[in-house]
């Protein structure tokens, strides 16, 4: 008996339960009413008389040993089940995502295809890799001609129609009047190239949005129109704009075109230099050659086309005077815009 009760007791001390079910069951093997020790107390009636004490003594220690290590089973697994019943409450809010801010160059290039979309137009995109024929010559560069050295270009290949980075997007316009119906009415957003040394003022990547209507009789008093509407939506109701007569081989009459500073209100400032005016974008009617060269008859039909640099135009709007912080990434400029999402 003796030797039962010591199995026994070292049997409970290594008891490991981890459900309620498991518990017990070890409670009914041992407690129970035909449980070990149950049966060890009705065997104990007939053991002999001296040895009753210390049998009894021991039982007794036996007994409480087991119903102690129950019990603390018992609460460690309760413990657990609430604990993890905790990590898993399905009701609590989630954990905030941090979710970072829009670039600068992004908010300004979405507002600028949000005005336009609101006139109609829609957004044509194209490769940044393109052909000499898109970017130039379709667009009334011929070879040679001056007007390419307007835009220092990164080449890819050399030979006849090389492979370039585009230097404006007025490619993707090539490539629309190319292959869409009459009439044509789009915006052209996109990142360009050119081979420009990295200054405050110049950089050799920025983004364009440029624009192309064409339909029958579109006149320059379209074109004006439109960028009237275009600025007064950018810069505010009582924006004024002014055109200047400018040159691009592929718009005949070009224009240039300045919006009233929206910062000094045409009094003069350091950023509008005193003159109270800020160029924002170059246009004109597109040249009938450019219509004919992607099989437009330019008897039937004319446009106008425009296009801007999206960093001029931040630039503008929050008067950022180096250019270079739009490429940097540092995280104290990017988070000043944080209330712009
Ligand atoms: N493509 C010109 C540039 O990149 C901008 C422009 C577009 C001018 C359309 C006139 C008409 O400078």
């Amino acid at each position: 008996m003796k030797e039962r009760i010591d199995a026994l007791l070292a049997d409970i001390e290594s008891l490991a339960c981890k459900t309620e079910k498991e518990i017990e069951e070890a409670r009914v093997r041992l407690l129970g009413k035909k449980g070990e020790i149950t049966r060890l107390f009705e065997e104990f009636r007939t053991v002999a008389p001296e040895m009753k004490r210390e049998y009894g003594q021991k039982l007794n220690q036996l007994k409480n040993a087991a119903a102690a290590k129950i019990e603390s089973l018992k609460n460690a697994v309760e413990e657990n089940v609430s604990a993890s019943s905790a990590s898993f409450d399905l009701t609590k809010p989630g954990e905030p995502f941090p979710l970072g801010s829009r670039h600068p160059v992004s908010i300004v290039r979405e507002e600028i295809i949000g005005i336009f979309r609101k006139f109609g137009y829609n957004v044509a995109e194209g490769p940044e890799i393109e052909d000499d024929w898109h970017v130039f010559e379709a667009l009334n560069f011929p070879p040679e001609h001056p007007a390419r050295d307007m835009q220092d270009t990164f080449f890819v290949t050399s030979g006849h129609n090389p492979i370039l980075l585009r230097t404006h997007t007025s490619s993707v316009q090539v490539r629309a009047m190319e292959s869409m119906p009459l009439p044509i009415r789009i915006v052209c957003p996109g990142r360009v190239f050119r081979n420009e040394a990295i200054s405050a003022r110049a950089h050799c990547i920025f983004h364009q949005v440029e624009g192309l209507y064409i339909d029958e009789n579109v006149t320059f008093a379209d074109l004006k129109q439109a960028i009237l509407l275009f600025a007064r939506e950018m810069f505010g109701s009582d924006a004024r704009i002014r055109m200047r007569p400018s040159y691009f081989p592929f718009t005949e009459p070009s224009a240039e075109v300045d919006v009233s500073c929206n910062i000094c209100h045409g009094k003069g400032c350091n950023i509008c230099k005193g003159t109270g005016w800020l160029e924002i974008l170059g246009c004109g009617m597109v040249d009938p050659n450019v219509l004919e060269a992607s099989g437009i008859d330019s008897k039937k039909y004319s446009g106008f086309a425009f296009g801007m640099g999206v960093e001029r135009i931040a630039m503008l709007k929050w008067q950022v005077k180096d250019l270079r912080n739009y490429f940097e990434n540092d995280l104290r400029f990017l988070r000043e815009f944080e209330t712009s999402i």
